[in-house]
């Protein structure tokens, strides 16, 4: 593994000279800005489209909020920082007509370019400059004194500056201060659908609502098994977090690690087929096509499985739980 950069290998000149659009100040346009500015970069534009939910947000920041096109017209770096399912629509309607010649493009994923929604012209710096976790994440470590670990990636290089102004982007957000490590658009977007599709989101839940479901089939209260296979689990990842999973098997009890360690291979093996075909999917750039495909249709696919998932009986148990839990921790 190549050695992490920290701030004081990078030099910030490349993107404190330049003036810098942010498209989108939701979770990470918000945290990117605020940190930028508390770096020390002046020129910061913020772009929102029309009606924007997000106006007041950035107004209460101290931010002055213009539409799209006017954010970009006079950039020289462009980060765009809204939503992956709607980076094609507003490249087309917006960047593309009214960027300058030679402008750097960033993106804080690589799922638009990996999967060719946007094929952005020869003349334009092509950026992956990703703070890995949630975006607000990136703020709230920040105001700590810390920083989430960064990635870089350099798709076009047009004016041979591509890997300085990566590198500056992620030390003004913070990453300098956890490690900034070299990667490419297309590790990186594996990685992530990946990782939040059969580990993390998809593949965590699909476990709770199976073993809080067979409890309950067992006789169990759904009290009882919403804690043992859902309330619990933050206790878990706070120690893997801390430890990795097998400084967690140490911290638990050896009957939880004797079991887990037997049930491990069948689980696997059974999750397997699933992971590889996940694996396929998204390298061909088949979920991206419809996940843009729903956002066409006005989410409508999302919005579906999302009003389904919210009437699992669990939820119900769950919101009692915390209920419970808040009156008591309350003073
Ligand atoms: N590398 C990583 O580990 C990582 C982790 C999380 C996210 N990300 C990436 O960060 C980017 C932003 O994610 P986020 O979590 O900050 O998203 P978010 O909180 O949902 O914010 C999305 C922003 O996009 C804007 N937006 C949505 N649809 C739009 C449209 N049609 N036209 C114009 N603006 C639109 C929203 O505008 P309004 O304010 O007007 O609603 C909002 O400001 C994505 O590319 C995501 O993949 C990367």
């Amino acid at each position: 593994m190549s050695a992490p950069l920290y701030e004081a290998d990078i030099d910030l000149g490349p993107l404190k000279s330049r003036r810098i659009a942010l498209i989108g100040y939701g979770n990470h346009g918000r945290s990117h800005a605020l940190n930028m500015r508390d770096m020390g970069v002046t020129s910061i534009a913020i772009g929102l489209r029309d009606g924007s939910a997000s106006i007041d947000k950035a107004r209460a920041d101290g931010f002055e909020p213009v539409g799209l096109a006017d954010a970009v017209k006079d950039a020289d770096v462009i980060a765009i920082l809204a939503a992956d399912e709607a980076h094609k629509a507003i490249w087309d309607a917006h960047v593309a007509p009214n960027r300058k010649p030679g402008v750097a493009v960033i993106f804080s994923h690589g799922f638009s370019i990996d999967y060719g929604l946007i094929e952005p012209p020869a003349d334009c710096d092509v950026i992956l400059a990703a703070a890995k976790g949630p975006g607000g994440a990136v703020r709230t470590s920040f105001e700590k004194g810390g920083g989430l670990v960064g990635f870089w990636g350099v798709h076009q290089d047009a004016s041979g500056e591509a890997e300085a102004v990566a590198k500056a982007y992620l030390a003004v957000i913070g990453c300098g201060r956890a490690g900034i490590y070299p990667t490419t658009f297309k590790e990186e977007a594996l990685a992530d659908i990946l990782g939040e599709q059969a580990v993390l989101v998809g593949g965590m839940c699909a476990l709770a609502r199976e073993g809080f479901e067979q409890l309950v089939a067992a006789g169990i209260s759904e009290r009882m098994a919403y804690i043992d296979t859902v309330h619990e689990l933050k206790y878990i990842a706070d120690l893997i977090h801390e430890r990795g999973i097998h400084g967690m098997y140490a911290a638990i009890s050896d009957t939880a690690e004797f079991g887990a360690h037997e049930v491990e291979d069948p689980i696997r093996e059974a999750v397997r087929p699933v992971f590889e075909a996940i694996v396929k999917d998204v390298t061909a750039g088949n979920f991206a096509r419809r996940w843009v495909a729903d956002f066409d249709q006005d989410r409508a696919g999302l919005y579906e499985k999302r009003a389904s998932a919210k009437d699992h009986p669990l939820e119900a148990a769950g919101a009692e739980i915390r209920k419970a839990v808040t009156r008591r921790s309350e003073p």
